[in-house]
């Protein structure tokens, strides 16, 4: 099987700089070796470096739209034709805008194959702003509105793009929601299993539940992992942390449990700022889960602490 990055170096879509040192971080971190060492074939496409969208125009209420349209069609470009090509395609962050690019392409991809996609989105935030609603006008704040075909934000994409279901979009660890957006992802029926679903019930039972209904529905599932869905203590480098984050624990078992059913078919590694960073701990730990991801299991993590 081949795994195909993708460096997206965008961080116009968040409230402050130093996400598009991202994929310069994660290369670093040794994502690539990881991988390899699980037996995959790995090709590296390097950073995308499209030009702002000229078509689209700047505004308060969606900061940056022109830059942050530019990576999500060039994104979800490639997304498409790596996984058209038969490999897992792994956008590298960036911020989370860009999943607005990498959803709506593997969205066209299981389109083209007939089949359901699936989102999981691990994150503290729910991320389903709308340019009406956001209260600090970042796109990063919107991508699963985005994709769900909720938000307008004019033409970044073909207006007839396949869209994702809210209800087939799962949120875990979800613990900072806005007012307006806590009705959205209500109304709009996404699956959300915050923080307290996940002391009350535990992870186990909340995955095997996420599991069974793309397995049912022979679907593809794309993971989206932001680095706040971490506890801040075990993952400082991002810009928005949230205390009362997943454990190192909690986070492989997430990794280990899909990786044993295999529908995982594509992935986002978001929101790492190593400007924020202590010493590459974020950006290790997120290489690590990826690794847990296709395959590695905890007792076999080198001891040593590079
Ligand atoms: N809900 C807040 C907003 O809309 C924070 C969003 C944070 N999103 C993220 N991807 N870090 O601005
Ligand atoms: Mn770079
Ligand atoms: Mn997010
Ligand atoms: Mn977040």
């Amino acid at each position: 099987m081949d795994i195909t990055l993708i460096g997206v170096p965008l961080e116009e879509g968040a409230g402050r700089g130093g996400c598009a040192m991202g994929p310069a971080a994660f290369r670093l971190a040794g994502i690539r070796k990881a991988l390899e060492e699980l037996g995959f074939t790995v090709t590296d496409r390097g950073d995308l470096r499209p030009e702002p969208a000229s078509d689209l125009s700047d505004r308060p209420e969606a900061k940056n739209l022109p830059v942050v349209a530019g990576f999500v069609r060039s994104l979800e470009d490639s997304m498409y034709q790596a996984a058209r090509n038969g490999g897992i395609p792994i956008a590298l962050g960036g911020d989370h805008s860009l999943s607005m690019g990498s959803v709506s392409g593997m969205a066209r991809y299981a389109a083209e194959v007939d089949r359901p996609l699936f989102v999981l989105w691990l994150d503290a935030h729910a991320d389903f702003n709308t340019p009406e609603t956001s209260p600090s006008g970042n796109i990063h704040g919107m991508p699963v509105a985005f994709f769900s075909g909720k938000a307008e934000l004019g033409t970044i994409l073909p207006t007839d793009r396949p869209l994702v279901s809210p209800s087939n979009v799962f949120q875990v660890g979800i613990r900072s929601v806005d007012e307006i957006e806590r009705k959205l992802i209500a109304e709009n029926g996404v699956n959300v299993f915050d923080m307290r679903a996940i002391d009350e019930f535990g992870l186990a039972a909340i995955m095997r539940q996420v599991i069974q209904k793309v397995t049912e529905a022979n679907g593809l599932l794309h993971v989206s992992l932001d680095v706040d869905f971490l506890d801040p203590d075990i993952a400082p480098g991002v810009g928005t942390t949230v205390p009362g984050g997943a454990t190192f624990r909690e986070a492989h078992l997430i990794m280990e449990m899909l990786h044993d059913t295999g529908l995982v078919t594509s992935l986002d590694l978001v929101e790492l700022n190593p400007f924020l960073d202590d010493r590459g701990r974020s950006a290790r730990i997120m290489v690590e889960l990826t690794a847990s991801l296709f395959g590695r299991r905890v007792l076999d993590r080198p001891t040593r602490s590079a």
